[in-house]
């Protein structure tokens, strides 16, 4: 099947995990593929495997000049785009002190003991709420803005698709920030496909569980990883592999009637 060929696609945060997945299946069903990311290095390595036109582009998502600039080079490159998938994100890093609160909570309550506050909002930093806030919800409006100009001008349809998650539907009281951030993106994602409808672009979010990928990996102690997987009805986290298929049908045209949905492959825990 090649769903994708003839395809220009802009993915963020391409350069890892469900982004280079995504990136990778498109390109194997013929998309030309942009592959921005904070990482040139590995947003490279992602497009040398794709191949044909594709390209890498540093880009922070958070700054707006630096995603005009990488819009442009995309312009330059493959004269505009099709698809654009808003996936690029990092979660809260590793915090010692809450991994151990939500641990010593664990066993409080196996033996009966209410739990102490986690301190997930009074402990929050300033600045980690605001550049959670900027590459999440600015980054997906940024790019979002860049992408509808160039489409409503083409007048040629496509599709976007913002990656959410499942703790922007269900509120995560260790990671305020993130979930308000992925929140707001769901909010986003139903606007843009009201606006986008008169110009045929359809606009849908995937709001994964938790997936094994570098950032789960970074983000998630040992010990804290295991205590959600018991939680996962499935016994397990996704893979990427779960993911990309969903990204592929979403964006190509068989889901012509689709669009302003939030998709959640979740393993059974919402
Ligand atoms: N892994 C999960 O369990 C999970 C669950 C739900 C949602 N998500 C979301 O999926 C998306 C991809 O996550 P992943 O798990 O593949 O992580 P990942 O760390 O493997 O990949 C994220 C990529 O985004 C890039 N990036 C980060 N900040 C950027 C910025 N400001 N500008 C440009 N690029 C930037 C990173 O360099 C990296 O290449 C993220 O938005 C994440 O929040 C992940």
């Amino acid at each position: 099947m090649q769903r994708y060929e003839g395809k220009r696609v802009v993915v963020t945060g391409g350069a890892s995990g469900i982004g280079a997945a995504i990136a990778l299946s498109m390109a194997a069903e013929g998309a030309s593929v942009a592959v921005l990311d904070l990482d040139e290095a590995g947003a490279r390595v992602v497009a040398d495997k794709a191949g044909g036109p594709s390209l890498a582009v540093r880009c922070d998502v958070a700054d707006p000049d630096d995603v005009a600039r990488a819009f442009a080079a995309v312009d330059a490159a493959l004269g505009g785009l099709d698809v654009l998938v808003n996936n690029a994100g990092h979660a809260p890093p590793q915090d010692e002190a809450k991994t151990q609160r939500a641990l010593a909570n664990l066993a409080k309550v196996m033996a009966g003991q209410a739990p102490d506050p986690l301190r997930g909002t009074s402990s929050l930093e300033l600045e980690a709420w605001d550049r959670m806030i900027r590459v999440h919800l600015y980054g997906t409006f940024y790019c979002a803005r860049e992408g509808m100009r160039r489409m409503e001008e083409a007048g040629r349809g496509g599709a976007m698709l913002n990656i959410t998650s499942i703790l922007g539907l269900a509120g995560s009281a260790q990671a305020p920030h993130y979930s308000a951030a992925k929140g707001g993106i769901i909010a986003l994602t139903k606007s843009l496909s009201q606006d986008g409808m008169a110009a045929g672009i359809r606009v849908n979010a995937i709001a994964p569980g938790w997936i094994d990928t570098p950032l789960t990996q970074n983000a998630l102690a040992p010990e804290m990883a295991a205590v959600l997987t018991m939680q996962i009805p499935m016994g397990r986290m996704g893979t990427v592999e779960e993911i990309a298929p969903l990204a592929l049908h979403l964006c190509a045209d068989e889901a012509s009637y689709t669009t302003g949905q939030i998709i959640s492959p979740n393993g059974g825990v919402l």
